[in-house]
């Protein structure tokens, strides 16, 4: 799939077939996700796959804040990524390159660094996921501690967003509209 396509095409999909997505097929996801970049080359992102019936029911219950539009997603969701990532990496060097940053890194702005690792890695995973047919919703209202707690997640681990992923029911969704170009775009 030609990479503008893929990035104009992708949509979050909220409604999915009755079918489950079968798991080398989310393995070859992962092996293009990781490509994506990341502070220091850390790779910090982790991604936790849960195809799981009872699991999914539970994220649904206890995971999302008893947000109706995501616990209703995830009634007909045969897939969720949860997406999250090591703590303490990113927005940090080790001894050999902090001596090279004269004026030293500014830890204010570490968490910062861990987002936007996540944030990149999310966006990899859902571009992968469409190049594969698969169709995601990235959820960002969610319980980061019960969805934790509901995966056994590492204690290294922070949640950073769900990701439910299917094959899409029905025709693709359509364009969410878009800001024009000179509304977000300043040459200097
Ligand atoms: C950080 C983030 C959090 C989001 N949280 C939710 C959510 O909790 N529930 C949901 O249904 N969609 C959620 N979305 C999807 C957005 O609503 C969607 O990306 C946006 O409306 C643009 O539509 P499109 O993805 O189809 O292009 C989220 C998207 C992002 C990037």
């Amino acid at each position: 799939m030609d990479a503008i396509e893929m990035i104009k095409e992708r949509r979050s999909v909220r409604k999915f077939k009755d079918e489950k997505v079968n798991r080398e097929t989310m393995r070859e996801i992962i092996e293009i996700s990781r490509w994506a970049p990341s502070w220091a080359n850390y790779q910090i992102a982790r991604y936790t796959l849960v195809d799981d019936e009872a699991t999914i029911a539970k994220l649904a219950s206890d995971g999302v804040k008893g947000f109706v539009y995501n616990m209703k997603t995830l009634q007909n969701a045969k897939g969720v990524a949860v997406l999250s990532f090591v703590k303490g990496k990113s927005g940090t060097f080790d001894q050999a390159k902090r001596d090279m940053v004269k004026e030293g890194l500014s830890e204010d702005h570490a968490p910062i660094w861990e987002a936007f690792d996540a944030g990149i890695a999310c966006q990899t995973f859902c571009l992968a996921a469409h190049a594969k047919g698969v169709g995601t919703c990235i959820f960002g209202v969610i319980d980061e501690d019960s969805i934790a707690q509901a995966v056994n997640l590492p204690k290294e681990e922070t949640v950073a967003a769900l990701i439910v992923y299917g094959y899409e029911e029905g025709a693709h969704v359509k364009p969410t509209p878009r800001k024009e170009v000179d509304e977000i775009m300043r040459f200097i």
